[in-house]
């Protein structure tokens, strides 16, 4: 079952209640959220005072995408916040294994972002107790950005190290460049949730957006 998470990243930021309202009347199945430091990423959107007034405007799981040094800092915040979906990044985490565990511990689901360039097979020796895998499709940062194809091996890839490793629950994510075409080869190779900010938000029927994704 296929499930569609618009990224707020390309909302209105003026007026983030009604465009999450908006979202979620247009059959939405959850809200990406993505928090990037200028560290990380070179850019800066919000972080968990935002995400909690925005837990009272909505009743979408949230999925937390931490394009963040020092996740760590953020984990008990979040949930706090009433985040369901916490992802961290591989390439930002040197102690990765202690910061899922505090996902974990803390009551949520723990997911690991790849870039581009980082190969799945560094994540085979924690496959079994994750819950998400998170593949990007473009290098981070920013919205609006073009599909890297190369990506779809990836995500095969990533789906072929849980079923080895027994996790039947676990999903694989895919996030960046997402519309009508890339989403097909992204659900043939495998994945199950899809984030898409500026083909939802940038249309003006999210609706239909929403439906022409799924
Ligand atoms: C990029 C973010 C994405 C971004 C996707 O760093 O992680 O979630 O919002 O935007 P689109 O769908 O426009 O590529
Ligand atoms: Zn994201």
């Amino acid at each position: 079952m296929i499930k569609i998470g618009p990224s707020l990243l390309s909302a209105d930021f003026s007026k983030l209640s009604e465009e999450i309202k908006d979202i979620e009347q247009s059959g939405a199945d959850f809200l990406h959220l993505d928090l990037m430091d200028g560290h990380f990423v070179p850019n800066l959107t919000f972080g968990i005072p935002v995400i909690e007034k925005l837990r009272k405007c909505s009743d979408l799981p949230f999925d937390a995408h931490l394009m963040v040094e020092h996740p760590e800092n953020y984990i008990e915040g979040l949930a706090k916040a009433g985040v369901s979906y916490v992802t961290v990044h591989q390439e930002a985490c040197i102690h990765l294994d202690r910061v899922l565990h505090q996902i974990k511990e803390a009551g949520m689901k723990c997911g690991v972002a790849l870039n581009p360039a980082t190969p799945v097979s560094s994540l085979k020796n924690i496959a079994s107790f994750l819950d998400m895998v998170l593949i990007m499709s473009v290098n981070p940062g920013f919205g609006g950005q073009k599909f890297i194809s190369y990506t779809t091996d990836k995500i095969k890839e990533a789906c072929h190290m849980l079923a080895s490793a027994e996790n039947t629950h676990a999903v694989v994510e895919v996030d960046g460049g997402i519309n009508s075409e890339t989403a097909k080869l992204a659900v043939g190779a495998g994945a199950v949730f899809l984030v898409a900010g500026s083909a939802v938000f940038g249309a003006d029927d999210r609706k239909t957006a929403i439906a022409a994704l799924r």
